[in-house]
């Protein structure tokens, strides 16, 4: 029997910032080396034209989000690593799948309404979700590992599961989304958002040097008073909290035990030690990396065959369903 299927992606847009890891990269390596799953993760490309780019810097990108995959741990023995742009099927699911989207769904996602204010709204944006839905069940995906700002894209992706396979007959799986401990990593210079790389001052990439992370971590927005505890009130020491806490595999319970009567300066130097330590060989790994590029691209470009093989194959079953001939 076929284990079950776990599939996420991220788009190239930038460098990876610490919540992306925590929310997202961290778990796709866990959930491979459980070897429980056939897993498979992309670099969403077609996603990212969506947003403001320079077609110069788009290879980079790529090549950036590659070798941040393989250096965080993911290996193409044991996972499907591939370019969504090299897969068509990804693109022609979409389309089928915009014919049975509702408008209203499609307006009400609130990461549309944040980008549209933010940046050129156009029609990608707005269909965004639909070929995130059909990137996820082309490959008969159970389980997609992201943070929980995809939540409502997941469930639109079932609506659309339920939708079709009620009007062609039994096509597609539900899927469900994963979290990890940390689905939602907040910004260092405002702890009410979340880190997002549209925000850099906020971020701490995985590759800043100790210098920059340092620096980042010490300056940290933290809240009135001096007392290292996780509270509603305090969401900014919470927030350094959770993060250290994921790090190191120790409560936050424990750490707010170890800085009793200690400052949030001494707290912050601990918390820019344990960033610096967990991120420093991924940080080398992934600068070995870019320097092979047209190895690691090799890498994609292989795994982008092995995707086209499943997708073509659940594509023709999808035609032949909608009646397509
Ligand atoms: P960004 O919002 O920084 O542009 P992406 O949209 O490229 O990030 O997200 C890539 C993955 O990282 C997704 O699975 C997303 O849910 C996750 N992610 C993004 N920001 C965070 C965060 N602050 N905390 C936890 N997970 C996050
Ligand atoms: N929308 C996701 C993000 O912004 C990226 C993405 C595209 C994705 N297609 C996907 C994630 C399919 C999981 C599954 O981060």
């Amino acid at each position: 029997m076929q284990k079950p299927s776990v599939l996420s992606g991220i788009q190239p847009t930038g460098p990876l910032h610490i919540g992306n890891y925590l929310g997202a990269l961290k778990n796709f390596v866990n959930l491979q080396n459980s070897e429980e799953y056939r897993t498979l993760f992309f670099i969403a490309d077609l996603h990212s034209l969506t947003e403001n780019f320079d077609s110069k810097n788009k290879p980079t990108q790529v090549l950036d989000i590659a070798a941040s995959f393989l250096a965080a741990g993911l290996d193409p023995k044991l996972s499907t690593l591939f370019i969504q742009s090299q897969v068509p099927p990804h693109s022609e699911l979409a389309w089928i799948l915009s014919t049975i989207t509702p408008m209203g769904e499609l307006s009400r996602m609130t990461q549309y309404k944040d980008k549209a204010d933010r940046m050129d709204n156009n029609v990608g944006l707005f269909t965004y979700p639909t070929l995130m839905a059909a990137d996820i069940i082309l490959y008969d995906a159970t389980f997609v590992p992201t943070g929980d700002d995809q939540d409502q894209h997941l469930e639109l992706t079932r609506t659309l599961v339920r939708k079709f396979n009620a009007k062609f007959g039994q096509t597609f799986v539900e899927p469900k989304n994963l979290h990890t401990e940390l689905p939602r990593v907040m910004s260092l210079t405002n702890p009410e958002k979340k880190m997002s790389k549209s925000e850099p001052a906020g971020c701490v990439f995985i590759d800043d040097s100790q210098e920059v992370m340092t620096k980042k971590i010490m300056s940290a927005v933290t809240d009135s008073g001096s007392e290292v505890v996780s509270r509603e009130d305090k969401p900014g020491i919470s927030n350094l909290l959770r993060i250290t806490s994921t790090l190191t595999e120790k409560p936050v319970a424990e750490l707010e035990a170890l800085f009793k009567g200690k400052n949030y300066g001494e707290f912050k130097k601990y918390v820019a030690q344990v960033t610096n330590d967990y991120f420093a060989p991924i940080r080398e790994r992934k600068a070995k990396l870019m320097k092979t590029s047209e190895k690691v691209l090799k890498i994609f470009t292989d795994g982008s065959a092995q995707a086209n093989k499943i997708a073509q194959k659940k594509m023709s079953d999808v035609k032949s369903k909608v009646g397509l001939v």
